[in-house]
């Protein structure tokens, strides 16, 4: 039986890839996408959501969120995903349009209608899941696991103190981690060892128009950012997909995650205390990935994916 995901995100370049993984992996059933305001303007991340979904076949029903942190002013992530979000590429017009109703309704209610069943996937900014979470406290409960691309337990890629997600809505990652369920943290110290290399990039070459009209131009685009020239790539969000179709993939320690929302230079920073007793933990935190099977699942996936993809 295929786990069932529902996923939040900011469509974004490796929101693009993390989709693609989900779609092409048999073990998972994404019952639901869901778009957030992060890397680029909510028109655009839901945009790019409703185009990646026609292109990679996916029938989905994707619903529209927030466009907005909860208090502070938007922040955008521009320069490492493009002004379009996705390096500029422009996929084919989407046939389908974002359902009604907004994206939070939607969060509750598919968790609602089936309980314990659902693993909700936070690859953007946390807006749409705090907003969920204070509409209604108990999908804490009704959810069958909590997974987050966000956060870091050493330094930020944003500043020196926060990585991007928290940082857009630090107020947001602070109702979420202290929602009351037990949030897997999936940061940027587990995400840095994801890398589309140029070696990994070579195993893409049979991918057809997947790679040709895709995850080529988008990585060329993400590549040439200063944070990712020495090493390649970090696909951060496809590694929260990854926790969830194989747990396997990704170590995890307990922790206490306490979201910074005050400080001057620190506000979202994840202080992440893995000293803490267990009855304090909220979290468990990603800290090593077994990354050959991990790219061996991601082209396995991406591979089912361009052989739907018409000619
Ligand atoms: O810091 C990386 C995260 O911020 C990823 O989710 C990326 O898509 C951006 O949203
Ligand atoms: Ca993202």
């Amino acid at each position: 039986m295929p786990k069932k995901v529902l996923i939040d995100c900011d469509p974004g370049i490796d929101d693009a890839l993390a989709l693609a993984l989900a779609h092409g992996s048999p073990e998972l059933d994404v019952v639901g996408v869901t778009t957030v305001a992060g890397n680029v303007g909510l028109p655009h991340t839901t945009n790019n959501a409703l185009c990646l979904a026609d292109f990679y076949g996916m029938d989905v029903p994707i619903a529209a969120g927030a466009g907005r942190p909860l208090v502070r002013e938007a922040l955008t992530a521009g320069d490492v995903h493009g002004g379009n979000g996705l390096g500029g590429v422009v996929l084919p017009a989407a046939t389908a349009r974002a359902i009604d109703g907004h994206a939070v309704d939607r969060i509750v209610d598919e968790l609602a209608a089936a309980p314990g069943e659902i693993s909700l996937v936070a690859i953007g900014p946390l807006t749409n899941i705090a907003l969920a979470v204070r509409k209604e406290p108990r999908i804490v409960e009704w959810a069958r696991e909590f997974v987050v691309m966000g956060g870091s337990y050493t330094r930020g890629n944003r500043n020196p103190a926060a990585e991007f997600n928290v940082l857009a809505d630090p107020e947001a990652a602070a109702v979420a981690f202290d929602a009351g369920w037990r949030t897997t943290m999936v940061g940027l110290d587990l995400t840095a060892q994801a890398r589309a290399t140029a070696e990994v990039r070579e195993r893409f070459g049979a991918l057809g128009r997947l790679e040709a009209e895709l995850l080529s131009p988008i990585l060329d685009f993400y590549a040439q950012h200063r944070q990712y020239r020495a090493e390649g790539p970090a696909v951060h969000d496809a590694c929260a997909v990854a926790h969830v179709l194989d747990p396997g993939l990704l170590s995890t320690v307990p922790a206490r995650v306490d979201v910074e929302t005050h400080g001057r230079f620190t506000s979202g920073m994840t202080v992440t205390d893995f000293d803490a007793p267990a009855e304090r933990c909220n979290a468990d935190v990603a800290t090593v990935l077994d990354t050959g099977a991990f790219w061996n699942r991601v082209l396995t996936a991406f591979e089912r994916v361009a052989a739907e993809l018409p000619e």
